[in-house]
């Protein structure tokens, strides 16, 4: 069959997709790297090249709100029962683009302080220890039930500032929340994200008058008190900054370490080759975050009409950005399809580029770091017990879980 008609079978809501995308990643880029799907109604772009020149070209945002109204783009008003969804959308920089992007990132980052992020290396030694201990004595574990979710989870409550005893529903909340950046989410997604954004929205509020009253030493306080040139974050920034942070900060996570030590077990050389070299932590980490990368997908629409190449995006066009094909674009990585854990140059794109690069990208880097760095050094002998499924989901990638035995 030709590459044209294979192309044309491809659909990229399919289960196949969404079990192994890169053999299609493969056919994109070499045939069809910037082109128009019908099934998704968006342009799809697959090469490093092309998606690193978007993320930086302030032609592309994230939301087009500012440029054009809905009225303007022929869509209805957003309805009224999706408010409290909504709300954290048109609150957080995720969503928005300079200037009220510059000016709510600003605020954050004011807060947001290295300082902070490296007094939680101590937590989250402890924490991966802890979990490990839990553990320990079975001798098997499922990697994400045990350690991958809840390590992540702790660590963002921590830097939060929310108390131990009311940690419970914060990973439900948010992959719930999460799960509206898929494709296509379905009317019962839809109506569970509603309900979980109520309820975590009704407990922020009650956490910042408690931080307003009872300043401590956490971000909520520190969002709370953020102020730069005379300029606050309002109540509802504040929360739906709470709610971008947990989200964000820790669904990737997650998957790095799952995605990241099935790549392993795959490739036993090179884990072989971490386990008798600590010193090849740090790149490891890059390499996982690279080769089986956590979001796949990004979108950006077009701010005007902009002539790409040889075709043009029209105004208001959405385009969905591969970065887990651009990270496995031969044109930029040798021998792209190998976990190579001593990559030297690995100029990855899972942290995103531009204006949106990822605000937590120190923190994610040093939690990754003592997770794979714990695990090793813990569990000599770790072996998978089981072959792993892959959750059925496009944009975020990740397994459903991962037995282990040590
Ligand atoms: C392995 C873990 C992580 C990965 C792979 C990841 C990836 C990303 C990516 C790709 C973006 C940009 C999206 C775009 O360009 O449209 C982003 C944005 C963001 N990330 Fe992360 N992230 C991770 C962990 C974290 C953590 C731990 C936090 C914070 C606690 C965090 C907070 C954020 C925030 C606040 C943004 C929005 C930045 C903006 O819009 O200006 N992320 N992340």
């Amino acid at each position: 069959m030709s590459a044209q008609n294979l192309l044309s079978e491809i659909d990229l809501r399919s289960r196949e997709f969404r079990v192994d995308p890169y053999p299609i990643y493969d056919l994109l880029r070499q045939y069809a790297p910037v082109v128009f799907r019908d099934e998704l109604n968006m342009w799809v772009v697959s090469r490093y090249a092309d998606v690193t020149a978007i993320l930086r070209d302030r032609r592309f945002g994230r939301t087009i709100d500012h440029v054009l109204t809905r009225e303007q783009r022929g869509l209805p008003p957003k309805p009224q029962y999706r408010r409290a969804f909504d709300m954290l959308s048109e609150n957080s920089m995720f969503d928005k683009e300079p200037p009220d992007h510059t000016r709510l990132r600003g605020l954050v980052h004011k807060a947001f302080t290295p300082r902070r992020v490296e007094n939680l290396r101590e937590a989250v030694q402890s924490t991966a220890d802890m979990l490990l201990d839990e553990v320990q004595s079975k001798g098997s574990m499922d990697v994400l039930a045990d350690f991958a979710v809840p390590l992540p989870v702790t660590v963002i409550a921590e830097l939060l500032g929310v108390p131990e005893e009311e940690r419970g529903p914060l990973r439900n909340w948010s992959q719930t929340i999460v799960a509206m950046y898929e494709l296509a989410p379905t009317a019962d997604q839809e109506r569970a994200a509603i309900q979980a954004a109520t309820e975590f929205t009704e407990y922020l509020h009650k956490l910042a008058a408690q931080r307003r009253q009872q300043p401590k030493d956490d971000l909520m306080t520190a969002l709370v008190e953020a102020e730069e040139a005379g300029d606050r974050l309002s109540e509802d920034e504040l929360i739906a900054t709470c709610i971008l942070l947990l989200n964000a900060g820790h669904e990737a996570t997650v998957n790095v370490i799952g995605n990241g030590l099935y790549a392993l077990f795959r490739n036993p050389d090179q884990l072989r080759l971490l386990q008798e070299n600590p010193s090849l932590n740090t790149s490891a980490v890059e390499e996982l975050l690279r080769y089986d990368t956590p979001v796949q997908l990004f979108r950006r629409f077009a701010l005007e009409d902009v002539l790409f190449g040889d075709v043009t995006f029209r105004q208001g066009q959405e385009i969905a950005l591969l970065f887990g094909s651009a990270n496995r674009d031969p044109d930029r990585f040798p021998n792209p399809d190998a976990v190579d854990i001593s990559r030297s140059e690995n100029p990855h794109i899972a942290f995103s580029l531009g204006v949106h690069y990822c605000l937590g990208a120190p923190l994610a880097r040093m939690e990754l770091q003592i997770a794979f760095a714990t695990l090793m050094r813990r569990f000599p002998d770790l072996v998978l017990a089981q072959e792993p499924q892959y959750r059925d989901s496009v944009v975020i990638r990740g397994l459903e879980s991962l037995q282990v035995n040590f």
